[in-house]
């Protein structure tokens, strides 16, 4: 089942706040419906909400279909700012919203002759099913150049979703496990549930059973024990933000992640596509990380299991500093460290990273 898919004037996604016991999908036929359906993550994880958003400018640049030109750009950059807005985290939003009003200045341009935005909204349309697609092959690629870093029988340890779900399909993280799975190889993976979203338990574990992947499912203060018991050889998580120094920006209980791993002697990998790197920001500490309702920890499915009038703090995400990533796993290679210089490389497309063909 497609999760993301242009319908006839609206995108249609799949409701991943219901998975896995509901498989329903929900319509959006106006950019505040697009925004509404990001912020309350029907749909989520920073590849998806891009890809959304830019099927959210094409609504935007329907809805000015019979306007004048200049109309439409204007609307598009609302439109923009009102997308953007909907989650701060994952730079790929306000990526693929850029990626698509840039392409809209520059078809206005080139049409000047036209009298309404008809074809710019068809235009815009190619532009987005275009995102959709290069995520699919980005995260493909991952897949290719991260499944040889996962020791032969590796137990993967892996947090939140970065799966099919969170991308146009494949995943980040979850890329390199479908890949070496695919060739054969023998694959264990812990699955953090992820607190308080439960990414983890409702997701991941949902797509990897899809794919007859072996998995443990964890919550997420058992990570220690099993590091410690020596029976997790590698972490890959996803990103929502990779910045010039080369911190990351990922799901709450990362950077937790990484100082265990650290700890324990396990390598720490970050898969992400370049659409997640943003040499923009100099270090983490620029990152804006999302503030969510406090009622999104207090309550579990809807039952409440804190005291009345408790406060929970929510932090959806947090920092994960560079000098606790093995490498970075993106579609055009392997990247290590000196981040600063092979991440500008990676995005120059210069071959300055390592990669390893699987055998
Ligand atoms: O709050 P979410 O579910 O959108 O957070 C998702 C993550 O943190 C993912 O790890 C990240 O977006 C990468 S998805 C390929």
């Amino acid at each position: 089942m497609n999760h993301i898919s242009w319908q006839t004037n609206a995108i249609e996604l799949l409701d991943q706040r219901l998975l896995p016991q509901r498989v329903e999908m929900v319509r959006c036929a106006t950019v505040g419906e697009v925004v509404a359906a990001i912020r309350s993550m029907v749909v989520r994880g920073a590849p998806a909400i891009g890809c959304t958003a830019a099927y959210g400018m094409v609504i935007a640049a329907q809805e000015t279909a019979g306007l004048p030109s200049p109309m439409a750009l204007k609307r598009l950059a609302e439109a923009k700012h009102e997308l953007d807005a909907a989650r701060p985290t994952a730079v790929n939003l306000a990526w693929a919203t850029q990626r698509m009003l840039l392409f809209a200045a520059e078809f206005t341009a080139q049409h000047s002759g036209l009298q309404t935005n008809t074809e710019l909204a068809i235009a815009l349309l190619g532009e987005a099913h275009a995102i959709m697609a290069e995520d699919l092959a980005m995260c493909q690629a991952i897949g290719s150049h991260g499944a040889p870093l996962i020791p032969v029988g590796g137990r993967v340890l892996t947090h939140c979703n970065a799966g099919g779900l969170a991308t146009a399909g494949y995943g980040t993280a979850l890329a390199p496990i479908r890949t070496a799975h695919a060739a054969g190889r023998s694959i264990h993976v812990w699955v953090d549930e992820t607190r308080p979203y439960l990414q983890g338990a409702r997701l991941t574990a949902y797509e990897l059973q899809q794919d007859q992947i072996p998995l443990t499912l964890i919550t997420d203060s058992m990570a220690a024990y099993f590091m410690q018991q020596g029976q997790v050889d590698c972490i890959i998580v996803g990103a929502d933000r990779v910045v010039a120094n080369g911190d990351i920006a990922n799901k709450i209980g990362t950077y937790g992640l990484a100082v265990l791993a650290r700890a324990h002697g396990i390598p720490f990998y970050v898969a992400a596509p370049t659409s997640t790197i943003d040499l923009a920001l100099p270090n983490g500490s620029a990152i804006p990380i999302e503030q969510r309702s406090s009622a999104e920890v207090t309550h579990m499915s809807g039952v409440q299991i804190a005291p009345d009038g408790v406060h929970a703090a929510h932090p959806a995400f947090d920092i994960t500093p560079h000098h606790l990533i093995s490498a970075l796993i993106t579609e055009r290679g392997v990247v290590y460290a000196p981040y600063d210089t092979s991440l500008t490389a990676v995005m120059n497309c210069e071959p300055a990273t390592k990669s390893v063909n699987m055998a």
